[in-house]
């Protein structure tokens, strides 16, 4: 059983489809009536959020309250970090308080392998998103999304073998790409990464992807999932392409593209969405789009996640 979620690139197979069957347990009590188990009664987790966010914190907070345990919302905007407290300053006044848990988001990348790892605090770390390093739940949550439309009410125990699964844009900034792209290799799925060429990171060209510039020839064969990234405007000091209107052109998911899609092949979107840039509305609002199946996902893999790091099982128990 992990102890942390620091990254996918760390996380075997096995741990990946038990965390995924996992998810579907939780998906199955979220059928419910009463949508809440007791497995975390008693456990208080920290939601210790550096950035922005509305999907990734507000599920982990269903999750944690799911399960049943107190939850503690902290926001760097509004906390002493505003007066320059330390990360280490911030987390040894949290573990005084009495925490059992800590989901952090923080800009820097590697940040949460740092609370993992020093001696500042030694409880479970579930990485929400570090910089542009890795957010590993939302990961698990595009193949929990993936698996359950690939092979239906018989995902369990599988990977994602043989699936084609095409991730397009800004590659550079995106710690989803990164997360995605570890974990689909390690459940079997072939990936291709569409971007422009100065959106494409180096050291590309060791990750277990085929690189191309040209998302027309991407799409022109059968894909399981195409995946549209956010440009993340706010992390660019510089300009990577020359205006919306020919990033859109090039590597967006126009109503062209759109149109010209099989039937079959789902749209995802980690969100939030710039609309009109990197994905049409009429792609995005499609039947083919699970782009909200993806955020209704997350509150189950985030309890699996949370059950299975706070109880060391992932056996699922109703007591
Ligand atoms: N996908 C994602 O991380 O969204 P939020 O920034 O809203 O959490």
């Amino acid at each position: 059983m992990i102890r942390h979620l620091l990254s996918t690139r760390d996380l075997s197979r096995t741990s990946a489809i038990a965390l995924l069957d996992t998810a579907e347990d939780m998906a199955a009590l979220g059928a419910r009536e009463n949508k809440k188990l007791p497995a975390l009664r008693g456990k208080t987790i920290v939601n210790l959020f550096y950035e922005d966010s509305t999907r990734t914190r507000i599920s982990f907070e269903v999750a944690q309250k799911r399960l049943s345990a107190d939850v503690i919302n902290f926001s760097a905007r509004g906390s002493s970090v505003s007066k320059g407290e330390s990360l280490k300053d911030t987390i040894l006044t949290l573990r005084e308080l009495g925490v059992d848990g800590v989901v952090i988001r923080h800009p820097s990348s590697g940040a949460p392998q740092l609370l993992a790892e020093r001696d500042w605090i030694d409880v479970p770390v579930v990485n929400a998103g570090d910089g542009t390093h890795e957010h590993p739940t939302q990961a698990l949550l595009d193949a929990f999304t993936l698996r359950k439309e690939v092979s239906g009410d018989d995902s369990r125990g599988r990977g994602l073998d043989g699936a084609r699964v095409v991730i397009v844009g800004d590659v550079f900034h995106s710690r989803v790409a990164r997360s995605n792209i570890w974990l689909l290799e390690h459940l079997g799925a072939r990936v291709t990464v569409v971007a422009p060429a100065t959106l494409i990171p180096s050291g590309a060209e060791r990750w277990p992807i085929t690189v191309s510039y040209d998302l027309d020839a991407a799409l022109s064969e059968p894909v399981d999932a195409v995946m549209m990234l956010r440009v993340q405007s706010e992390r660019m000091r510089e300009a990577f392409f020359p205006n919306a209107h020919e990033y859109a052109q090039g590597w967006g998911l126009t109503e062209e593209r759109f149109a010209r899609l099989a039937p079959s092949t789902l749209i995802m979107h980690p969100g939030p969405m710039n609309r009109g840039l990197e994905i049409c509305s009429a792609a995005a609002d499609s039947s083919q789009s699970v782009i909200l199946q993806q955020v209704a996902n997350g509150v189950f893999v985030r309890m699996a996640v949370l059950y299975s790091i706070l109880t060391g099982t992932s056996e699922v128990s109703h007591e």
